[in-house]
């Protein structure tokens, strides 16, 4: 259970699982038998399912055996079923006529609101976003994540319209939720728990730390819910930090509830494609999934999320996903489809200040999330290494390791620790202090804003240099002493946005040519509802002493915190243009992006004050909702181009028809890969002395008769000139091709480099990304 609770902590939550899901997939016995799309025919559904029943039953030998083997029958989105097989079954299956593939059930993990008032979604503002676009009305959003606790003012539903009539979700009863939970902004809730109970035991609901139905005891779902459709909340604030309205981006849009994830921040893959199979027959607008898995990436089509939302964004539904918490590393980004809006963390203007004290008088800035006692009073300062616990190996003590302190010389005093690379979050440090009853923690890291909670402590995050500082002034006293102030709240006195230092970065390792992330949006730091129920291990040691505090609002952070960010964003343009496909709104999004902040400062990357943050930090850039609904041009993408994606990879041709059921012509080929019709450009391997050419089609959707003129900002190292110069739209030509050829006039490998291509008519300005890298031929160079 200790280790259970662990993993429901926000950003420990990723680093915390990769051991998790190592012994789930040793001992999995959980196969997913994915057998390709499939006709809408209602009255097929019946058949499919038998058909499921009868290919099992001819593996393991009676009807009785396959009804006690099958998990889900998937018959809406797409064919096929998951059910508990041995690995010789789950063979024999494979080679079963119409089956696409059998995929090991994987373990997936789970990656407020000045947010939106930073991003100027603000009912206030004259044809604004929220004005312009009804605040959402009539969009569905679904959300895959930990349920939801409904009675959360965030999801009262006055001034909410019913559901559309082509709704065709269900409010599924459970533990502690009943119909009468749904209601006009809850409009539907499922949970799915076969494939999480097939490899982790029956979940134990007898603590009330979880509830077999859809009310979250996580509190996450419940976070991602309230941020991207939450009702506006006077008042709300973390224990009177961040206090304000909270409300979520599209507070007029309906939520459809699909929990997956348990409290201990597991989901299983199973469990996954039965939510994307439900949610595209219920008839959600945009699906938000603020989940995912490591590297190594499955290929697109043995990668369940991939699977899933290549079926729902056939069927025109927006699918927005998290990057990953495992930045600042490049290749890190994960949720890499091209069909999927794949979104980063950046920063807000906020922040918690705190003022550090030392015995000499001398003022340091920190940040903390304390709101308790023991503050404004001076207390001995030790360094953690200096009084590290004789069992404890030696290395641990810098950053407060568990059982790294000797808890003797560590009682009642505040502990400087620095940061290492076993222990990246403060989360942990605190924990060792309170066990060892320290009266305090400074922990020292790279400069970030994302701060971390402590109930039964102050602690302090401060950068290196204020740490290094701490130390000096340690070592030339002969008994420091140090005094916290109480954490403040502040909103505008901070540069933002940059990207989160925790944000996933690109490129994609599985597929470079496809720029990745897409965009950044707030990540850090949000306040949005919470539930009740749910309590971290640091809440619960404060509980042990001073009584359950239960949180309706808590701040978090995570790109699981962007993710519905951007959701809101989608399902606010589709309210107003309900016929645009997923590409043709994920390109808005991307080509109106914000490269800079009010100051005209570039968006910068966290923890590297001095980079500028580049594509594959932010993708397009940071969201700008006001402009996403007027892009001008459009980068345009179907079905059909997906599949001849899936081809260009060279993937399997009897496996991409199956699941796709289209008879497109399929080839291998690193040229069409380049040629996707992406809202950016992206060539990992430019030859030397080799041009290259790439095409684009863009689609008018602003005034019907428009000049577009190009420009170009070329990477460094390659010269690049686009063919025509211009476009002129009209009644008849609403879609033109453009060609654009680089040239490296370089004759040495680099790095990657980036430019950007504006297409501007005087008041559009649509701009991709350029990014190249170029290498020397070897074959020529040795000759
Ligand atoms: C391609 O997939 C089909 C159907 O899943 C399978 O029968 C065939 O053996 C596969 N071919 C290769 C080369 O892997
Ligand atoms: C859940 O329901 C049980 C039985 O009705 C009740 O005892 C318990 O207090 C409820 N828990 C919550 C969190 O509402
Ligand atoms: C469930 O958990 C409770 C308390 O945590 C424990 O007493 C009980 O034995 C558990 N039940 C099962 C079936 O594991
Ligand atoms: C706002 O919340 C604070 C507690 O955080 C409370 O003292 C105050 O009365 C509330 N104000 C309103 C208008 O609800
Ligand atoms: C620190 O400031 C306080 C009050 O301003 C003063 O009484 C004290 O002597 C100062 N201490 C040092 C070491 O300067
Ligand atoms: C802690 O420090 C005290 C005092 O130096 C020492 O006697 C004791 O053995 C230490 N305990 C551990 C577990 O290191």
């Amino acid at each position: 259970m200790a280790r259970a609770r662990d993993l429901s902590m926000g950003l420990v939550l990723l680093a915390l699982l990769v051991s998790c899901f190592l012994v789930a997939s040793e001992s999995s016995n959980v196969y997913i038998v994915y057998m390709g799309d499939r006709s809408m025919n209602l009255n097929e559904q019946d058949l499919l399912e038998d058909s499921h029943l009868h290919i099992l039953s001819n593996i393991l030998g009676s009807k009785r055996a396959a009804r006690n083997s099958i998990l889900y029958s998937y018959k809406h989105g797409f064919s096929g079923f998951a059910a508990v097989l041995s690995q010789s079954q789950a063979k024999l299956v494979a080679d079963f006529p119409g089956v696409v593939h059998v995929i090991p059930n994987r373990i997936l993990s789970l990656h407020t609101t000045r947010s939106w008032d930073f991003l100027s979604v603000k009912p206030d503002i004259v044809n604004g976003i929220l004005s312009k676009c009804k605040s959402g009305k009539g969009t569905i959003i679904g959300i895959l994540d930990t349920g939801i606790w409904p009675e959360s003012e965030s999801f009262m539903d006055e001034n909410m319209d019913n559901p559309p009539s082509s709704w065709r979700g269900i409010c599924q009863a459970g533990e502690n939720f009943s119909h009468s939970h749904c209601n006009r902004k809850i409009i539907g809730a499922r949970w799915y728990y076969r494939g999480y109970e097939a490899e982790f035991g029956k979940l134990n609901t007898s603590d009330g730390s979880e509830f077999l139905s859809p009310r979250d005891a996580s509190g996450h779902g419940t976070h991602t819910s309230s941020t991207a459709a939450g009702a506006s909340v006077e008042n709300a604030s973390f224990m009177g930090l961040a206090k304000g309205s909270a409300r979520g981006g599209a507070p007029s849009a309906h939520l459809a509830i699909y929990k997956i994830c348990w409290s201990n921040g597991a989901c299983s893959s199973a469990d996954l494609l039965a939510a994307f199979d439900d949610a595209i027959f219920d008839g959600v607008n945009v699906l938000s999934v603020s989940l995912g898995s490591y590297p190594p990436l499955p290929t697109y089509v043995e990668d369940v999320l991939a699977i899933g939302s290549f079926h729902a964004v056939a069927r025109g539904i927006s699918v927005v996903c998290s990057g990953g918490n495992s930045g600042p590393y490049p290749q890190t980004v994960i949720n890499t489809a091209p069909w999927i809006l794949t979104v980063a963390a950046s920063t807000l203007d906020r922040a918690f200040p705190s003022i550090i004290t030392l015995g000499n008088n001398q003022t340091l800035q920190g940040q903390s999330l304390y709101t308790g006692k023991d503050v404004n009073k001076f207390y001995p300062i030790v360094y953690g290494e200096d009084i590290e616990s004789e069992d404890s190996d030696g290395e641990s003590a810098r950053s407060c390791e568990a059982g790294s302190l000797n808890a003797t010389l560590a009682k009642g005093k505040v502990i400087v620790c620095f940061q290492s690379g076993s222990q990246r979050s403060a989360v942990g440090a605190i924990r060792t202090v309170t066990e060892v009853q320290g009266s305090g923690l400074i922990f020292a890291q790279f400069p970030t804003k994302d701060v971390a909670l402590s109930w039964s402590i102050p602690s302090v995050q401060v950068d290196f240099i204020t740490g290094t500082s701490v130390l000096s002034y340690m070592e030339a006293t002969r008994n420091p002493v140090v005094k916290f102030s109480r954490t403040k709240t502040t909103v505008g006195q901070q540069i933002s946005p940059e990207v989160a230092f925790f944000s996933s970065r690109g490129p994609s390792s599985l597929s470079p040519s496809v720029l990745k992330p897409d965009i950044a949006a707030p990540g850090v730091d949000i306040l949005a509802a919470w539930s009740p129920a749910s309590s971290d291990y640091l809440q619960t040691d404060y509980a042990a002493v001073n009584g359950f505090v239960p949180l309706h609002f808590k701040i978090e952070s995570g790109t699981s915190m962007a993710c519905p960010h951007v959701s809101a964003i989608v399902a606010l343009v589709k309210s107003i243009y309900p016929a645009w496909s997923p590409a043709a709104i994920k390109s808005a999004i991307i080509t109106t992006a914000s490269l800079t902040n009010e100051y005209n400062l570039y968006v910068g990357a966290e923890g590297a004050p001095h980079k500028q943050a580049d594509p594959f930090d932010y993708g397009g850039g940071h969201v700008d909702p006001n402009k996403a609904t007027n892009p001008g041009l459009i980068y345009d993408l179907g079905t059909s181009d997906y599949v001849r994606f899936l081809c260009s990879l060279g993937y399997n041709y009897t496996a991409i028809a199956l699941m796709t059921k289209s008879p497109t012509k399929c080839r291998k080929s690193p040229k069409f890969l380049l040629d996707l019709n992406l809202p950016s450009i992206t060539i990992p391997e430019l030859m030397n002395n080799h041009p290259l050419t790439v095409s684009r089609t863009v689609t008018n959707v602003g005034p019907v008769e428009s000049t577009y003129v190009a420009r170009v900002v070329a990477p460094i190292g390659v010269s690049v000139t686009v063919v025509p110069q211009v476009l002129k739209f009209d009644a008849t030509r609403k879609k033109l091709k453009f060609k654009v050829t680089f040239l490296p006039n370089i004759n040495v490998e680099g790095g990657f480099s980036f430019g950007y291509l504006f297409w501007e008519d005087g008041s559009h300005e649509v701009r991709i990304p350029l990014v190249v890298r170029t290498v020397v031929d070897q074959f020529y160079a040795d000759a």
